[in-house]
This record gives C-alpha cells, structure tokens and sequence, in this order.
C-alpha cells in the first residue's frame, strides 16, 4: 500500500516560554502542504526500510523509530518492508522526519490490522517526536502542549505557497533553535487563538496573522536568510515566513501561476524553491491499496 507524507508550514508558531521539562510550550496552526515525501508498505517475514532521495542516517530516521515503536506498544512482530520516497528536503523546517514517522504509523496500522484509532496511534506518535501527531490528521490544526496537542480545524480554501528552501549545515537544528530563543522572541499564544477561532468560524486566513517566534533567531543563526528574504521580495513576493524553525520561507501567492513563477524565477536565481498548494486532512492522509 501506498501512503504520502505531506510537508506542512505554520500559519503562526508562538513559543510560550522554557518548561520544567525541557521542551518548549507552543501554540501553532499548523498546515499541511502539497510538497509530500511517498511511503510504500508492504508484508514482508523481516524488516527493511529503504530510503530513495536523500540520506538519512538509520538512527535519524524516524520511520524505524515509528514502526519500532508501534510494535513494542502493540506487541505485533515487527515485519514489513518500507521504501520511503523523500521529496521533502530534511531538517528545512518543513517537518519531513516527523510526517514520514505518521505515514509509517497510519500504513502500519492498516497493513497490521491494527485497527487503532487516532487518539492510540497518537499516544506513539508523540513518543517520536513532537510533531508527529498533527500528521497523523493533517489539514490545519491549533497545535499545543510540546507539539503534540492536537485540534483539528477546518481545511483552509486552497491557498497557493512558494516555498524557499535555503541550504544549512546545522546540527541537531530543532534543539539549537529552541536555545537561541530569548525572552523577547516569547508570546502569550493568543495570535494562533485568535487565528483559529477565525478558521474555525470558516473566515477567510488573515495574513496579516502570520507569526513565527524563531524569525529572528533564524536571521542571526543562517547565513544569507535575509538575503534571501530580500530576493523573495525583488521577485514579488509579498511578505516572508519562516516555516517551523526554519530556514524555509514560504509567501502567500494570488494563485497557482504567480506561484510557480516565482518558484521558477527564484530557482534559476540560485534559491531551490517550489509552489505548493495546501492540502486538506482528506488528500494529506490517503492510503492507496
Ligand atoms: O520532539 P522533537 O524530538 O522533535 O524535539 C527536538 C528537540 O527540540 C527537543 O529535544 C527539544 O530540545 C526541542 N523542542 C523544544 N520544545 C518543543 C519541541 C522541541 O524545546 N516544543
């Protein structure tokens, strides 16, 4: 069977302060888009993941941690085969890792006769990272705790993106731009609130609600972003995002065409971008058979 795996930006992304634990508490709309990574599962007496696309170390991956965990929690021998098709470039801010580790959870919980429903395979999805829950729905969501409180809102009318995907070299990104953020970079959550109350009222996206806590963190820690800020907005696009922690930039665009303009004029200037649309909860987690 065959899955996607979508790549999602954050209409907003609020962080609320340091916790006790260790994490962050946010407050997020989180969104899924059409730039998808493609997950194919099938019975098998062992287990193999390959990837195709990009290498990700084994550790790193999270589709073993995903299937492992699944099965530890289930108590289900772990066997399948999984060819992951990686679209989404990794640790871009785009959330790849973790929406690979939901396709792996929702195939497995067919191709296993699982049966579990959300809430169950949300309880290990949360085990593997703090993103991975939203996937599991997709479509736009208010996103609390560390990540993995999830609420579920309407689909957004199609809005097309361009997305830019600047190249870094920083390890271990989440965790380091988590620390980078200072005191100043904090809010009370009420903008993605607000912002949700709206969408879930079925009012049109506001753009002027986009936020994100990490924009300045992520000018200072990747060289050349505001650059590349800059030549987003020489070639029109109206105003920048950050996606997630980072460095993806992502703008709003009037439709399909303005988008891939830009996406094609931005590419051929040296910055790798592409035009997404957003997908709906429906289209971000279907499983072929
Ligand atoms: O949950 P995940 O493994 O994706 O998080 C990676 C790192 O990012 C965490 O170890 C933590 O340092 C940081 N983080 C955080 N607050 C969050 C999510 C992640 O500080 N809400």
């Amino acid at each position: 069977m065959r899955t996607v795996a979508p790549a999602k930006i954050n209409w907003t992304l609020e962080v609320l302060g340091r916790r006790e634990d260790g994490y962050h508490e946010v407050r997020t709309v989180m969104q899924t888009i059409d730039l998808c990574d493609e997950l194919d599962v099938a019975e098998s007496s062992g287990f193999e993941v390959h990837v195709e696309g990009a290498a990700i170390p084994r550790d790193e991956n999270l589709v073993h941690q995903a299937a492992e965990l699944l099965a530890e929690a289930t108590g289900r021998p772990l066997r399948a085969e999984i060819r992951l098709r990686k679209h989404i470039p990794p640790a871009a801010g785009l959330g790849g890792g973790s929406s690979d580790a939901a396709a792996t959870l929702r195939a497995l919980n067919r191709l296993w006769r699982l049966d579990l429903g959300i809430e169950a395979l949300a309880s290990v999805a949360e085990r593997v990272g703090s993103d991975v829950a939203f996937f599991l729905r997709g479509g736009t969501a208010l996103v609390a705790g560390r990540g993995e409180q999830v609420l579920p809102l309407p689909d957004v009318p199609e809005t097309w993106l361009v997305v830019a995907i600047p190249e870094h070299e920083l390890a271990d990104k989440t965790r380091r731009m988590f620390g980078e953020l200072s005191p100043g970079d904090f809010s009370d959550g009420s903008r993605s609130q607000k912002l949700a109350e709206g969408l879930r009222r079925g009012e049109a996206l506001d753009a002027d609600a986009l936020c994100n806590a990490f924009e300045r963190a992520a000018d200072v820690v990747f060289d050349g972003l505001e650059a590349q800020r800059r030549l987003m907005q020489q070639e029109g696009a109206g105003k920048v995002h950050l996606a997630g922690a980072g460095p993806s930039l992502f703008a709003v665009c009037a439709g399909e065409s303005e988008a891939r303009g830009l996406a094609g004029r931005l590419s051929a200037a040296g910055l790798r971008s592409v035009a997404a649309r957003t997908l709906g909860a429906v289209e971000a987690t279907a499983i072929v058979e």
